[in-house]
């Protein structure tokens, strides 16, 4: 994991090499945007999380309605699917609830397509256009560069669909040939980051705020420290806590807030207020730019400040990390954590 953890730099770049022209702002992925038409995203564990954030990059550059999906739950809805992409977002190609899903949106009229990492995967001979995410072998059980690399192909999706200005397009993309050398930077300070998970390592339960984009990163964070760390962690919508889980919060119940200078910042400051008056601990992931967040937290996870929008991935490689040393530091078999496969070939 931790090897793969350090790919991702390297990864992203060979994910948008290739659609990126060198001399205008265009993007090309040879995926057409069509008229009226909606976007549906289906996947499972990690590869959901993906889709969730593709929502909102989709929606907000390119102003198309997009539904995101589990696909082991799409199976047993009434989808109403005229005009739509369905986009099956899946590492392996082989995760059997999202093969029949895919099948069951081929055989309602969507057009199909597949984002994977493996060529020649079940789920390539099915759909209607691939897009390979050139991560590479994933051999730990725990999906680490596959979601980077799926993020930077919703990035790619979403500026070819973009309806922005050939001006702001041109500043996204540079933004985005930027972020693996950001990515370096969050990696040199894994030490940092170890040292925050020893402490978090204590702990039998936590939870995962965030609000927006990166909402989605609370649910990946806690997930990858469930998965391999077995620590009950849930990830949740910052502004939903007050709708239940207050109930848990005590002085052994740390709360990660993912901060991102966004629309979301100052609901998500009041949040970690009334966290912080159940007395949680409150750790923070935020950039390096944020000076303000010290006031309110316990302490920082710092990463290098990106445009929001380019948020979800600095946060989630901070949050692999810390989910890597909290399971190292409760000598977990990190690799191959139990109950679990690579590959879920069964419903
Ligand atoms: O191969 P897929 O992307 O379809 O796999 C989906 C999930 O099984 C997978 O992402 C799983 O949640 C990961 N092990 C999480 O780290």
């Amino acid at each position: 994991m931790i090897k793969e953890i350090h790919e991702q730099p390297k990864v992203i770049r060979n994910t948008f090499k290739g659609y990126i022209s060198a001399l205008e702002p265009i993007v090309s992925l040879g995926v057409t945007r069509e008229i009226d038409f909606n976007v549906l995203i289906l996947a499972c564990g990690t590869s959901y999380h993906a889709a969730l954030v593709g929502r909102h990059l989709i929606q907000q550059l390119a102003r198309i309605p997009v539904q995101v999906e589990l696909a082991s739950e799409f199976n047993y809805t009434e989808a109403v699917l005229s005009k739509t992409w369905a986009i099956v977002i899946t590492q392996s190609g082989e995760t059997a609830d999202s093969i029949k899903a895919l099948r069951k949106a081929k055989a309602s009229g969507c057009r199909t397509l597949v984002i994977t990492n493996v060529v020649g995967s079940s789920a390539t001979r099915l759909a209607d256009e691939v897009l390979y995410i050139t991560a590479g072998p994933e051999i730990s059980v725990a999906a680490t560069k596959s979601f980077v690399a799926q993020l930077t192909m919703l990035y790619l999706l979403a500026f070819g669909w973009a309806s922005t200005d050939a001006r702001s397009l041109g500043n996204m993309i540079a933004e985005l040939r930027q972020l693996p050398n950001r990515v370096h930077e969050i990696l040199d300070r894994e030490e940092a980051i170890a040292e925050q998970a020893r402490h978090l390592a204590k702990y039998e339960s936590q939870f995962l705020v965030a609000r927006g984009v990166n909402f989605p990163i609370a649910l990946e964070g806690a997930l990858k420290i469930k998965e391999i760390a077995y620590v009950h962690a849930e990830g949740y919508a910052a502004g939903e806590l007050k709708h239940g889980p207050f109930a848990l919060l005590t002085p052994n119940t740390p709360v990660i807030a993912i901060a991102a200078r966004d629309s979301t910042y100052d609901t998500l400051l009041a949040n970690i207020k009334e966290i912080k008056a159940r007395e949680s601990p409150v750790i923070a992931i935020a950039g390096d730019a944020d000076t303000e967040i010290d006031k309110y937290v316990d302490s920082v996870v710092r990463v290098p400040s990106v445009d929001p929008l380019f948020s979800p991935v600095v946060n989630a490689i901070a949050l692999q990390l810390l989910a890597y040393y909290i399971a190292r530091e409760r000598a977990c078999p990190i690799d191959t954590p139990r109950n679990l496969a690579k590959s879920v070939t069964v419903e």
